[in-house]
């Protein structure tokens, strides 16, 4: 996920470009360009890793003139963060700069394809092969800059939302996109004979919002033509041309950076089914029923030979470990170890060459899990990194790894970057798995197609639990609330409890349901709220049992079932649905609820659910 701007009028494009970088930085920033084309008609390109603010100093001595130009802040998701990663990437000739947000699936087929026609790259990006493609269609057809993106877009397999700029053509202004969101604002004047034509490009509104609230939200596989006289032609990639439609925007900049929602952690919930559609993008395959993990692949002999995985991590990240581990030891048959980073570090573990140390870690920044992988290479481990941020330091220290892809989470709550971890390890065992050749080709396949089906059961999830918002109101009340789940529901529990304690303060713990009645149901009365997770799956009777124990206590149930569950609804205090799956994808659907609930008690008791008290997004001390 990354920032584009682009900007086409009579107006210096440098100024407008750096203060939609800084309204866009939200959405990454490792790294950031401007392209402008000068008076004179010379395409410059600047680029810097770091923050805007980093990019913006190293231009102070250079020609930022020009009234066209577009600009990116990254997130990277192919090549570390650095400023020849970085875009606007050129064209081999330096005719053409182009910005992007999205991964080209086929990047590598396409990149030897234009070697082989003399093409030669500077970046490790998926990005730069767009801007060779384009150039190489306008040189073998001999086409204008629109015809040949049309062309080259046709070639390609993944998601983007791009603009380019072509020196030889400082009128216009072109933008495409494809499952990577891009918005058009019109200029105020361009419909007026004597007004002046504008055109703003963004990965979202808040680059436009000052300028115009006319805006055109181009939709998939769309190109956009601009130039000054105020064109604005859109046709689909089979040259069709589309009606613009013209939309007026209603929202103020705040709720903008937020896509609407009050919070961040709102959004990122909400942003769950698409994120993991990005973090299964171009490794697992719905034609082929395959997974696709390099970082496995590339090292499979010490996948296959290992003795035992051991995953380090902390928090939710270890709470997404512990579903990893039941899964991988299902589906690969080697014994797993979950550790809390900080505890390993410390205690002298036994740890052989023929070991796997998995560290999982969204901010890739972890102290205690830094140094437990530190450790393990000391110890001679290989260590595999599953992160979301690119080029962070565990990211970096790791011997392979695999990222998430769920774009930068920013509320403190990790929501999205936990069904993330989950899939990747999911994809992580499944791979393993068959390299030892531990599963049938029937199963391996059924999991397969059904892990791809969870973005959308996610969605449906997050559409049918409205109810959530008004009934957490109802627990502000409780001090204590308990969490159940058996199997690889009890990490669920776990992570339900997390979530609540983090941002409304109340005291909640999670157990495997089974272990209740060895202590925890003394805690029982009627002011209790427990939270049972009970899909219509494996030890499903037990489940029910273990609530009914808590019922004849005059707990208050709260339950998580499969859609048209009626026995545990029955005897429930309140019900959140989600739809059947296999046993070993249910977290992934039932820790939405549980995320829902506790940012609506949270917003209930007032709370700072994006900061809460105490709590930063990455903890780098010990
Ligand atoms: C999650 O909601 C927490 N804020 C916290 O437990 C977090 O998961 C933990 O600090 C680990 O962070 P990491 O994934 O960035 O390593
Ligand atoms: N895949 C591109 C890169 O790694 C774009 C990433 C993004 O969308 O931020 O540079």
């Amino acid at each position: 996920m990354c920032g584009i701007v682009g900007y086409l009028g009579d107006q210096e494009a440098y100024p407008i470009l750096i203060k939609g970088l800084h309204r866009l930085e939200y959405r990454g920033y490792d790294s950031a360009g401007v392209s402008m084309i000068n008076a004179k008609g010379d395409l410059s390109v600047y680029k810097e890793k770091g923050k805007v603010s980093a990019l913006e100093e190293s231009v102070k001595e250079k020609d930022v003139t020009g009234t066209i130009g577009i600009a990116h802040t990254r997130w990277a998701t192919h090549g570390e963060p650095n400023a020849t990663n970085a875009h606007p990437h050129y064209s081999q000739s330096k005719n053409l700069a182009l910005v992007h947000n999205g991964i080209i699936e086929n990047y590598k087929v396409l990149r030897t394809q234009l070697e082989k026609h003399g093409k030669t790259f500077q970046s490790e990006t998926d990005t730069e092969v767009l801007v060779q493609l384009i150039e190489y269609m306008q040189e073998k057809h001999q086409t204008d800059l629109y015809t040949a993106v049309q062309r080259a877009l046709t070639h390609v397999i993944g998601a983007y939302a791009i603009a380019v700029l072509d020196q030889r053509h400082p009128d216009v202004l072109i933008a495409a996109r494809k499952s990577s969101p891009l918005i058009i604002g019109v200029g105020q004047n361009n419909n007026n004979a004597h007004g002046h034509a504008e055109f703003f490009v963004g990965s979202d509104a808040t680059p436009i919002i000052e300028y115009t609230n006319q805006v055109v939200y181009l939709k998939d596989e769309e190109i956009a033509y601009m130039d000054r006289d105020g064109n604005l032609r859109i046709t689909n990639l089979a040259n069709v041309e589309q009606t613009p439609d013209m939309q007026t925007l209603q929202m103020n900049l705040d709720e903008l950076e937020k896509g609407g929602f009050p919070h961040f952690m709102l959004k990122e919930i909400y942003e769950q089914p698409n994120a993991l559609r990005n973090c299964i993008r171009g490794r697992l395959s719905i034609d082929t029923k395959d997974v696709i993990l390099s970082g496995v692949l590339d090292n499979r002999r010490r996948f296959i030979d290992a003795n035992r995985i051991i995953i380090c991590a902390c928090g939710t990240s270890w709470h997404s470990a512990l579903i990893g581990k039941y899964f991988i030891e299902e589906a690969a048959q080697i014994p797993v170890e979950v550790e809390y980073a900080s505890e390993f570090r410390y205690r002298n573990p036994v740890i052989t060459s023929n070991d796997i140390v998995v560290a999982v870690s969204q901010s890739g920044e972890t102290a205690d899990t830094l140094a437990a992988i530190q450790l393990a290479k000391s110890k001679g481990a290989f260590v595999y990194g599953i992160c979301n941020v690119i080029g962070s330091s565990i990211a970096r220290a790791t011997d392979s790894g695999t990222y998430l892809h769920v774009g930068p989470e920013i509320g403190v709550a990790s929501t999205k970057a936990f069904t993330g971890q989950v899939i990747t390890l999911i994809m992580l065992g499944l791979t393993i798995a068959k390299e030892k050749k531990t599963l049938s080709k029937e199963m391996f396949e059924m999991l397969v197609d059904e892990l791809l089906q969870i973005p959308d059961k996610i969605q449906w999830t997050l559409d049918n639990n409205k109810d959530i918002e008004k009934f957490s109101q109802i627990f502000t009340y409780a001090k204590n609330f308990i969490y159940l789940g058996r199997g690889y529901n009890y990490p669920v529990a776990l992570e339900g409890a997390l979530k609540l304690k983090e941002i409304s303060y109340i005291h909640a713990e999670g157990y495997p349901a089974a272990e209740m009645k060895h202590g925890p149901i003394a805690l029982v009365d009627e002011e209790m709220p427990v939270v049972v997770i009970a899909p219509k799956k494996g030890m499903y009777e037990k489940v029910v049992s273990n609530i009914q124990e808590i019922k004849a206590r005059k707990g208050k149930i709260i339950s998580v079932v499969t859609e048209g569950d009626t026995t545990v609804k029955g005897v429930s205090d309140f019900c959140f649905t989600i739809p059947d799956t296999r046993d070993c994808y249910v977290p992934l659907l039932a820790v939405i609820p549980l995320q829902l609930m506790s940012y609506y008690v949270a917003i209930a008791k007032g709370r700072n659910v994006d900061q809460p008290r105490n709590l930063a997004k990455s903890v780098t001390v010990e």
